[in-house]
């Protein structure tokens, strides 16, 4: 098989890692990738927010599938773009990516299949201010205020302050966006994949992410400083729950609505006391858990690609390596802010068959130096026997690495190493954004 992947983070860099191990692929090409995709793939310019030029490349380079990483191709029609060109394409049409796109619709979409969310009321741009201050008292504190549109994650407050909850909501209704309150979800996070055809859904395994920037989740919202996975505090019977109530029903309502999903359905769900909920649906591959998940895949990964793409998933199950992977988020300085970037990169250690430095934000300068190029720098991500040694390794491999003004979190993992996930209330104590 020869494919084009779409994007330029860590995630593109592990489908890329993922995908060579694949006998099956003879070629792979990126576009535009970073520094360290490309010695795995082949690397192309390309703007990736337009499915006509996303389609140019893939017919000019005759592959037999295209993988697209991130949200904004999907949601302005990649996929559709290349099916009418008869290219096979991982991810959803624009239309059932609005499952992600808008938050409103997805609420919609879960209420209609039944599916255990927290209450919310959209706003829309509008609104009289009354309708703020009365969204606010009835979901009570802590508050939760989204702007419904892709905000790469950083476009949601949690606050115990009324006062910034509020300025939240008029920010984003200012800019002339709905804005989504929603009743706060207390419990520990799970992310779980379900690579999907349009009908049916194979789940990867369960990971967890860090969304906030600071040890303890404190600070601001990323999009993701570190994972793990599989998760040892999670439920037997969690991922098959999940299955059941969220992902079958939510296919067959998007079905119904005449937008099949297929692609990558990401369910990020807060574990509360009354069992799994959602919180948001995303329909891509996550990052920074797709870079720990797909460490541990042992299925070939172009086949399962392949098969979601053409409409025709298989029922085997996948199978896994044994052991645990953690990815450690390396950032740069100032980053969730604006980052500093074409600073140079030391320390970076080659590629092994349980180790691995991923690249994000990354270039060679004019001098062919690896320098900083974006907020998300690079994803140390290990594999291990246990959760203990996979996370002494990726930090090993964090630590050995030299970036000015970097910064990463230091507990990625660390409560779940330590047996101290449950009852974990996260976010009571979220600073804002
Ligand atoms: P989202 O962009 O919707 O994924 O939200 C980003 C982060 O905000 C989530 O990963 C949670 O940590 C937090 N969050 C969002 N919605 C809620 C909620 N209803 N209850 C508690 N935390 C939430
Ligand atoms: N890790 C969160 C995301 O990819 O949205």
């Amino acid at each position: 098989m020869r494919i084009l992947v779409i994007g330029s983070g860590a995630r593109e860099h592990a489908l890329l890692r993922g995908l060579a191990r694949d006998p099956q692929v003879r070629e792979l090409h990126i576009a535009p990738g970073n520094a360290g995709t490309h010695d795995l793939a082949t690397a192309h310019s390309l703007t990736i927010a337009d499915p006509a030029a996303v389609t140019a490349l893939a017919v000019s380079l005759e592959v037999d599938l295209v993988v697209i990483g991130p949200e904004i191709p999907l949601v302005a029609g990649a996929v559709d773009a290349l099916r009418s060109a008869g290219i096979p394409a991982f991810g959803p049409t624009a239309a059932a990516a609005a499952i992600e796109g808008s938050k409103a619709f997805a609420k919609d979409v879960m209420a209609a299949a039944g599916v255990p969310t927290g209450r919310a009321v959209s706003l829309a741009a509008d609104v009289p201010a009354e309708a703020v201050d009365r969204a606010l008292e009835e979901f009570g504190a802590p508050y939760v205020v989204k702007d419904d549109g892709l905000a790469a994650g950083k476009g949601v407050v949690v606050t115990i302050d009324r006062a910034v909850a509020a300025a939240h909501a008029h920010d984003v209704l200012a800019a002339g966006h709905p804005a989504l309150v929603e009743e706060y979800l207390a419990g520990p996070e799970v992310s779980l994949f379900a690579v999907c055809d349009g009908s049916r859904c194979v789940p990867l395994i369960p990971a967890q992410d860090f969304k906030r920037v600071g040890d303890g989740d404190t600070g601001p919202n990323t999009g993701g400083m570190g994972a793990y996975a599989p998760l040892p505090w999670i439920a037997d019977d969690l991922v098959e729950t999940v299955q059941r109530d969220v992902l079958d029903p939510v296919l067959a309502e998007m079905g119904r609505r005449g937008t099949p999903f297929a692609g990558l359905l990401y369910a990020g769900l807060v574990i509360t006391d009354e069992g799994p909920k959602v919180i948001e649906f995303n329909c891509r591959f996550g990052d920074p858990e797709t870079q720990v998940v797909l460490e541990l895949l042992d299925s070939p990964l172009a086949q399962l690609l392949y098969s979601s793409a053409i409409g025709e998933l298989g029922t085997a199950a996948l199978q896994w390596k044994l052991g645990s992977a953690v990815t450690v988020v390396i950032a740069a300085e100032n980053y969730p802010g604006t980052p500093t970037s074409g600073d140079e990169i030391t320390g970076v250690t080659a590629p092994a068959e349980d180790a691995v430095v991923l690249h994000a934000g990354t270039a060679r300068d004019s001098g062919g130096r690896l320098v900083s190029a974006g907020g998300r720098v690079l994803s140390a991500t290990a594999h291990g026997p246990d959760l203990a040694t996979a996370r002494a390794a990726a930090y090993r491999i964090a630590e050995s690495i030299s970036l000015r003004g970097s910064h990463f979190r230091r507990d990625i993992a660390m409560a779940a190493e330590q047996g101290k996930v449950q009852g974990t209330v996260q976010g009571a104590t979220h600073t804002p954004r």
